[in-house]
């Protein structure tokens, strides 16, 4: 029970890897030295990971910040880089992607099948008329076909820009707008939670309205009826027909590679922009590194979408460039049933689990019984990613899915970072559950207070990053303004600090703190810090410490409008299973959690009101959608509910609420 009660403020538990791993790691201990001797160089040794068409004539150029060249005068081809150079390498032959659709219907490709079908892809799509520079919208389930579209764009020079399967008509449609694509890759459907759901309905009616597009190239999977117009070519006719000879053209380290629009919650969109050799040079070199990834015996699975930055970096780009063999799902996780994901560790025998704290919370909540069903023992390393993982998901996702065992990395990074930044490296740290640990080799990261100054060891503040790094976006699609605006206005010279030519500071918008040895713990974002009688606290803190109570599967806080405190903590908590919540079991749980917060956090954190709900509202990508949370807990009307997973959990939560206090 003690060890339950343990919280983000007084965890102490720390967790050295295994001294076999650590005897065989990837990077070891002087990769910090190294770094820290020469930030430059180090990086341009990881650039030569890679193979180069040209090298380049400077590593980094930023004498116009806050853009920056990086590798400034190189050139290469990243699908090259991906697949050409390991099938010339003779390991055509291995096991690329091993695809898991949800229905249980399987494929294998090999480097080399994957390479064809990328080639025909690139063949296609210059048939079509893309040339390099032009944007490619992809909107896709989780098949290879994504993961060759995307190739096939960045083989080609085309920038692609995948919008999330799960978005709605108008999201596409904004998106195809703001980039201008010229071609659209789709499909009929895909599978979703045991049955087809639709995609090509959606195009057609985000086509539509966007006459910059001039083709649609669909792949059929479902095999269900679409309508059809003179835009709309079949994959199967148009690529699998094309020849598959084709010869990747180098390109400019600082050509774009993608834009991906971030999922935000609330305001409009930012298409983050990224380019070529440092994106590849950094995704590549955390692959090796935070997963100590081993081409020849590790099987890899990152449970992620292409949809999001997860997908494109530790799907396609990071994975692939190390030519690694990895596993790539389809569908949801308990389809069609709840043991899903552990049935696949098992059956393919997966080495590296790349997942997100809701996943775990979710398994949490269904029971450790179920992954003690399936034989897990391949499993090496554990990796983690998206938002705060509470140090109790941490300890039952290295006990019950790590055998009490393996290393957990947490990783911290952003759409905008394009790979890690803040991580354990596997084999050297001694990790704490609930701390992305400190910045890896070559990054800059550090916690400042309100005034930009870096806070003491014990100190809380925003983190910022104080280098520029080779993966870090360029730009927002069309708005150079809003770049500054956003990330590099708040600290440092762009903020007007500047009078003695001063550094440039990036706020990544996160809340963190060093702690007594100076690691790193993220608190969630700054708009999620509530400021209650005067004390900052965050959302985060009180979720943990909700989440630490043995009847509480997952909890999520938010500070409404308070007449005496500013702000007041309100909660919203999920009852494990096997909880009785019924009539006075339901008062006396919620005055116990009230109780349990205030003796973990101290008084100040004890919450307002606790709900308990059956659900919380996620974004399709799993972050809980606060703001909707917000206008429960402030009585107010319900914003724009479109982007939820499942948009009828507010309903259960507003009558749950009106029910009582
Ligand atoms: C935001 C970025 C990075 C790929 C997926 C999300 C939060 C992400 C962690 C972590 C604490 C985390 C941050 C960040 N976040 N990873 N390990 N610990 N917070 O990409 O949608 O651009 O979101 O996710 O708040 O700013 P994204």
């Amino acid at each position: 029970m003690s060890e339950a009660l343990a919280n983000l403020l007084n965890e102490t538990r720390q967790f050295p890897p295994p001294a076999e791993l650590a005897a065989n790691a990837n990077v070891k201990a002087d990769a910090y030295d190294e770094a820290a001797t020469d930030r430059l160089a180090f990086w341009e040794r990881q650039a030569g990971r890679l193979a180069w068409s040209k090298q380049w004539d400077q590593v980094l150029d930023w004498s116009n910040p806050p853009f920056a060249k990086w590798f400034v005068g190189g050139q290469l081809n990243v699908a090259y880089n991906c697949l050409d150079r390991h099938v010339e390498a003779g390991r055509g032959d291995k096991v690329a992607i091993h695809w898991e659709g949800e229905p249980g219907d399987t494929r294998t490709l090999t480097y080399a099948d994957l390479h064809k079908l990328t080639c025909q892809a690139a063949n296609a799509l210059t048939e079509l008329g893309v040339t390099a520079g032009d944007r490619v919208a992809i909107y896709l389930p989780m098949i290879p076909e994504a993961a060759a579209a995307m190739l096939a764009c960045a083989r080609i020079g085309a920038t692609h820009s995948v919008v999330f399967g799960g978005f709605s008509a108008d999201a596409l449609t904004n998106r195809i707008q703001d980039a201008s694509a010229k071609l659209v890759i789709t499909a009929d459907g895909g599978y979703r939670r045991g049955k087809p759901s639709a995609l090509k309905p959606t195009v057609d009616e985000a086509v539509a309205k966007c006459p910059s597009v001039e083709h649609v190239l669909v792949v059929r999977r479902t095999g269900e009826d679409v309508a059809w117009s003179e835009k709309d070519h079949w994959w199967h006719e148009t690529v699998e027909t094309a020849s598959p000879e084709h010869t990747a053209q180098p390109f400019d380290a600082e050509h774009p590679l993608f834009i991906l629009y971030t999922s935000g919650t609330t305001a409009r969109p930012k298409g983050i922009l990224h380019t070529t050799g440092g994106y590849l040079t950094q995704t590549s070199y955390t692959t090796h590194a935070v997963f100590d990834l081993k081409p020849d015996t590790d099987v890899y699975w990152c449970t992620a979408d292409i949809g999001w930055v997860t997908g494109h970096s530790y799907i396609v780009y990071g994975p692939l460039s190390n030519g690694a063999t990895q596993v790539m799902y389809e569908g949801t996780p308990d389809t069609p049933h709840k043991g899903r994901f552990w049935e696949i560790v098992d059956k393919y025998k997966v080495t590296i689990l790349y997942t997100a704290p809701t996943l775990i919370r979710t398994m949490m909540k269904w029971g450790e019984d179920i992954p003690a069903g399936y034989d897990l023992s391949s499993l090496r390393l554990l990796g983690s990613v998206g938002e705060p993982i509470n140090p109790e998901a941490w300890i039952w996702y290295r006990q019950h899915v790590g055998r009490g065992e393996l290393p957990v990395v947490d990783t911290w990074w952003q759409t905008e970072t394009g790979s890690i930044m803040i991580s354990p490296l596997p084999g050297v740290t001694e990790a704490k559950p609930g701390s992305a640990m400190t910045a890896l080799p070559g990054i800059a990261a550090d916690v400042v207070d309100d005034q930009g100054q870096s806070v003491p060891n014990g100190g809380g503040g925003y983190l910022v990053l104080r280098e520029p790094w080779p993966s870090m976006l360029r730009t927002i699609w069309g708005d150079d303004n809003r770049f500054i605006e956003t990330y590099w206005s708040r600290f440092g010279a762009g903020a007007g600090g500047g009078e003695s030519g001063g550094d440039w500071v990036y706020f990544a918008g996160d809340g963190a703190k060093k702690d007594d040895d100076g690691h790193i713990w993220l608190l969630g974002r700054v708009d999620d810090v509530m400021l209650v009688s005067g004390h900052n606290i965050s959302t985060t803190e009180v979720e943990s410490a909700l989440v630490s109570h043995p009847s509480v599967a997952e909890a999520a806080v938010v500070g409404a409008t308070d007449p005496t405190t500013g702000q007041a903590i309100v909660a919203f908590a999920i009852p494990r299973g096997s909880v009785e919540t019924g009539g006075d079991a339901g008062e006396q749980l919620i005055a116990d959690l009230r109780n349990h917060v205030a003796r973990t956090l101290g008084p100040i954190a004890k919450p307002r009101q606790i709900m308990l709900v059956p659900e919380l509202p996620k974004t399709r990508s799993g972050k809980i959608m606060r703001r909707l949370l917000r206008d429960v807990a402030e009585h107010r009307s319900l914003g724009d509910v479109t982007t939820l997973q499942d948009s009828s959990v507010m309903e259960l939560i507003a009558k749950g609420m009106s029910g009582g206090k």
